[in-house]
Order: structure tokens, then C-alpha cells, then sequence
């Protein structure tokens, strides 16, 4: 039986008791690990460069929702330079993440190799936990003296952060068992490729947008072999479509 998307009266608390993970315990010794994407009708995730005008008001507070329900927030280092501010949460849903037992807001964890950051920004300013970066090993060492005097920062063997293993830090070091993946389309990939990806929250905006330049919500350097999801949830509001995906069960992929 597949759900059908369904009108609700108050689309905003459509994720008010969403819980991460779902069921108890987080998958191994990693988080649960979620992502959240809006999209045009032809599956891009930017139109002339840009995310902000692709979703509604009401995607952008759903947005804020989901982060109501996970213990850190992931992001590329694109998506940091291209919208650096820290992506908390607003005072009504730090009541949210109380009731369901979560600090009022979620910690920042950032994938960059170059460590070319905007650390004189909202991103650093407003987050109330130093972020969590982790990197590999070509950065230079001005860019991680840098680095370190606003996050911690852990830096991987190679030019590559394995992000299974940095995954598995999350949950051993700081006891993080959800995490949500707020892009970009490199680090969606990322995950997809190691296996790693649970949830997506897919927003589906009723406009195309065509750009020859504008990225898709996954890009990566090779086919991923067609990951299987399943559909668990599906609203819809002004034509507009929020969907939530759970990774299928079957191989690891
Ligand atoms: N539609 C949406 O919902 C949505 C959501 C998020 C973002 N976006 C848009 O997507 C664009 C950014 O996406 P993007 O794909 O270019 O960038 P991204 O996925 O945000 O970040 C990519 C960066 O992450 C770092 N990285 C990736 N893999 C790594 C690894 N294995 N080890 C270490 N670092 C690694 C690198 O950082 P360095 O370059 O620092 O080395 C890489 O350039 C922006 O325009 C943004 O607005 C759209």
C-alpha cells in the first residue's frame, strides 16, 4: 500500500514529531543519516546558480523542521560558501527538539578539503557549539591553523575524508546519532556512494528551471547503480510536493 499525497490543514507541523531514527538505534555504529533536498520539475537543484527561489516559504520553514529532529546538521563546503550562516533552528522549534529530548540546537558538521571557509560569518557567529569540520590532508597548514581557532577540526589521512569513518566519529566522539545532510549534491552523492544514506526529504517545486549549468540534487564522478528508495510520506500544497524516502531494504546499497 503506497501513500498517497495527501492535503493536510496545517502543512507547517507536517514534521512536528518526526523522529530520527525512526526506529530507536541509529544503523551500526554510525548516525541515522537524513537528507534534505528541494528540486525544479527537471531535478535540478539550483536555477542560474542559485537554491533560494526554487521552494516556497513553506519549503524553506519545513526546512527547519526537519533540522528540529537531528542532532547535527551536514554540510559541503559549496553549500557553506554559498549560504554561510549557521543552519539552526528558530525559538519555536527548539520546543520541538526538547520534546523529543535533543540540545535546542543542532551542531554544524562541515566536509572540506581545501578549508576555505567563510569564518567571518553568521556561520560561526551564530552557532552556539563550536562546528565540527573534518577534512584530509591538502588544505596547507595556514588554512588549518585557521580552521582551528573556530572548529574542531579532524583531519583525515589523504586528500579524501573516508565519510563512513568520519560518520562513525560523530556517533563515538561527540554521541551525535542523527544527522541530517542538507547538501550539496557532492556530499548527497558521497553518502549515496558509501552506502550511507537512510532518508531523503525530497521537496518537488512546480517549476522547471533548465540551466545547461545547474547542478542536479546528486553529482558525482561515477553512476551509482541505481539506489533503491521507498516512499513513506507525501504532502502536497500549492502544488508543491513534500516527499519523504527511506532507503529500500536488500544490499547495503
Ligand atoms: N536544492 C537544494 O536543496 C540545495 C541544497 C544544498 C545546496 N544546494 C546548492 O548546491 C550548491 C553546492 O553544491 P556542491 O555539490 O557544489 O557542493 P557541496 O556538496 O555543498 O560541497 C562540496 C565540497 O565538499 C567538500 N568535499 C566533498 N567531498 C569531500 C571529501 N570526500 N573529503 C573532503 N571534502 C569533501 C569539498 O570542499 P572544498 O571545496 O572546500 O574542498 C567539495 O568542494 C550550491 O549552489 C547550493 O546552493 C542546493
Amino acid at each position: 500500500m503506497y501513500p498517497h499525497p495527501r492535503h493536510v490543514p496545517d502543512p507547517v507541523s507536517i514534521y512536528d514529531d518526526l523522529v530520527l531514527p525512526p526506529e530507536g538505534e541509529p544503523p551500526g555504529d554510525r548516525p541515522y543519516v537524513a537528507a534534505n533536498m528541494v528540486s525544479t520539475l527537471d531535478g535540478r537543484a539550483t536555477a542560474a546558480g542559485r537554491v533560494h527561489e526554487i521552494g516556497s516559504d513553506l519549503d524553506h520553514r519545513l526546512m527547519r523542521k526537519v533540522r528540529a529532529a537531528v542532532d547535527a546538521v551536514l554540510r559541503g563546503a559549496g553549500t557553506v560558501r554559498s549560504n554561510p550562516k549557521y543552519p539552526g533552528v528558530p525559538p519555536e522549534d527548539v520546543v520541538l527538539r526538547r520534546r523529543k529530548g535533543l540540545a535546542d540546537q543542532p551542531r554544524l558538521v562541515i566536509l572540506s578539503r581545501s578549508l576555505d571557509l567563510p569564518w567571518d560569518s553568521r556561520l560561526v557567529g551564530d552557532a552556539p557549539e563550536r562546528p565540527i569540520v573534518f577534512t584530509g590532508e591538502e588544505a596547507g597548514a595556514a588554512r588549518l591553523a585557521e580552521a582551528r581557532r573556530h572548529a574542531e577540526v579532524h583531519v583525515f589521512p589523504g586528500d579524501q575524508v573516508p565519510i563512513r569513518q568520519a560518520l562513525s566519529l560523530l556517533r563515538s566522539r561527540y554521541g551525535i546519532r542523527s544527522v541530517l545532510c542538507e547538501g550539496g549534491p557532492t556530499v548527497n552523492w558521497l553518502l549515496l556512494e558509501a552506502g550511507c544514506l537512510d532518508e531523503y526529504f525530497w521537496t518537488a517545486a512546480p517549476k522547471f528551471s533548465g540551466g545547461p549549468d545547474d547542478l542536479a540534487t546528486v553529482e558525482g564522478p561515477r553512476p551509482l547503480g541505481l539506489v533503491r528508495f521507498q516512499l513513506v510520506s507525501a504532502f502536497v500544497h500549492e502544488d508543491e510536493l513534500f516527499l519523504r524516502y527511506r532507503r529500500a531494504a536488500g544490499p547495503s546499497r
